[in-house]
């Protein structure tokens, strides 16, 4: 929650604030993990209740007039530093405030935001970044509607963009920087944002941030774009993309940080400078997160590190099987890259191989559609990153609508099933793929 106390506007009581965090203990800085049980929240301010009650109201009462017209001036960005108080519930909320205080704290952000969902983060973050003319650098594959997003919508406004694939060698990534510059001098523009999803779905290619940061800088300077990316499939936990040279970290929360397959959000993190004009925006648009989901989302962060770290081992184990399978041609997975390069960014940027991979089955999609029918624990689903184990067909769910040629270029073959790990006993899943692998 905010941290500014203005007793004079408050009729010379000051608003009872939260207990100064403890974040530290003889030196010791303490780990998100212990941080999530209580860092923004202080009970004296909800009647002592343990956890943050949620806060199901449109509007906050001000405590004077003068008060009042202060909190509209921040909000509405007359004066800088944004809202001091609670104003009104498409702006801010006690909800809301703490579960960005949290995400922050995962990712060692200044700032985090929250949405209604993933796609209203990166549309809310597009829209607010860029001008007429302007243009979007991106790693590509990205998540489809992201990458129609840009394609279509952004384009529909006279916003540009040009991609490189994940894997790209810093020589590449320079080649297409300067395409962009081009085509932003062509149109009037500037290069707005870089944009990156890694590892991308449903191969899990890897991009390398610090590559791209340093291309950024040579070809700009201290004056260069922003690097945003997309780091839902590895975090909060086994990537802090912002240790790496990004600047906004993006998240569908739907995923594992939401983590049970129960709700939809979005979020981003990065410094205030970043994250100020895009909470103008959420303002204007209410893309904000709703004081319910933000509370579950609240109960979810705090087994986050228990939960992706039994996903992850439950996937190692999965695959060590998978990869034997005489009816497995391979695996997209983090913990057996093949190619060197990859395995160098995996090493640099990653502290987990993840629990999302793709499996790619011997023969084509009868095959697979057959593996898919037989599961018997694995549900048939899209989406990732929940307690229970999900399985999909990227060429026929999610990826139907990329171009068939574009999809060749990206890896997104006929013989891949994307598989997202759970929580379950790890020998019961391999019981379930051995027995479905059987039906092929
Ligand atoms: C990598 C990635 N980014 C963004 C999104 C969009 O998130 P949401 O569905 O929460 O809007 C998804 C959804 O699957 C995703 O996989």
């Amino acid at each position: 929650m905010t941290d500014e106390t203005e007793a004079d506007l408050t009729g010379g009581e000051p608003r009872p604030r939260p207990k100064a965090d403890v974040d530290t203990i003889a030196g010791r800085k303490l780990r998100p993990s212990t941080l999530m049980m209580g860092h923004g929240y202080d009970p004296t301010l909800s009647e002592g209740s343990l956890k943050p009650p949620i806060f199901l109201t449109s509007t906050f009462v001000f405590p004077n007039a003068a008060a009042g017209k202060r909190h509209f001036e921040g909000v509405t960005g007359k004066r800088p530093g944004g809202a001091e108080g609670l104003v009104y519930s498409r702006f801010n909320g006690p909800n809301q405030e703490i579960l960005e205080d949290r995400l922050a704290v995962w990712d060692g952000a200044e700032e985090a935001l929250v949405f209604s969902s993933g796609m209203s983060a990166i549309a809310t973050l597009l829209l607010a970044t860029c001008d007429k003319g302007d243009v979007i650098v991106h790693s590509g594959p990205l998540y489809a509607a992201t990458e129609s997003f840009i394609a279509k919508t952004m384009a529909r406004y006279g916003i540009g963009y040009v991609d490189f694939p994940a894997g790209a060698t810093r020589a590449e990534i320079d080649a297409v920087i300067a395409k962009g510059s081009e085509l932003a001098k062509a149109q009037g523009g500037k290069v707005a944002m870089i944009f990156l999803e890694s590892p991308g779905n449903p191969t899990n290619a890897l991009v390398d941030i610090e590559a791209v940061a340093a291309a950024r800088d040579a070809a700009f300077g201290d004056n260069g774009p922003p690097i945003a990316i997309d780091n839902t499939f590895l975090g909060p936990l086994w990537q802090r993309p912002l240790d790496h040279g990004a600047d906004v970290v993006v998240y569908s929360l739907t995923k594992y940080a939401g983590g049970h397959s129960d709700l939809v959000a979005g979020g981003l993190s990065g410094a205030k400078k970043w994250m100020d004009p895009i909470r103008m925006l959420r303002n204007t648009m209410g893309t904000i997160l709703d004081p319910n989901t933000s509370w579950m989302l609240l109960r979810s962060l705090e087994t986050l590190e228990l939960r992706m770290t039994r996903a992850g081992e439950n996937a190692a184990k999965v695959c060590a099987y998978l990869a034997a399978h005489p009816k497995v041609e391979g695996l997209g997975y983090l913990g057996k890259i093949a190619d060197p390069r990859q395995q160098d960014i995996f090493a640099r940027h990653c502290t987990g191989a993840g629990s999302t991979f793709s499996l790619f089955i011997k023969g084509g999609e009868p095959e697979c559609f057959r593996f898919l029918d037989a599961l018997r624990i694995a549900k048939l689903a899209v989406s990732l990153g929940g307690t229970e184990t999900l399985a999909s067909y990227p060429a026929g769910m999610t990826h139907l609508s990329v171009p068939e040629e574009r999809r060749a270029m990206l890896g997104i073959t006929d013989n891949l099933v994307r598989i997202s790990i759970g929580i379950e006993d790890p020998d019961d899943l391999i019981a379930d793929f051995e027995q479905a692998l059987a039906q092929v």
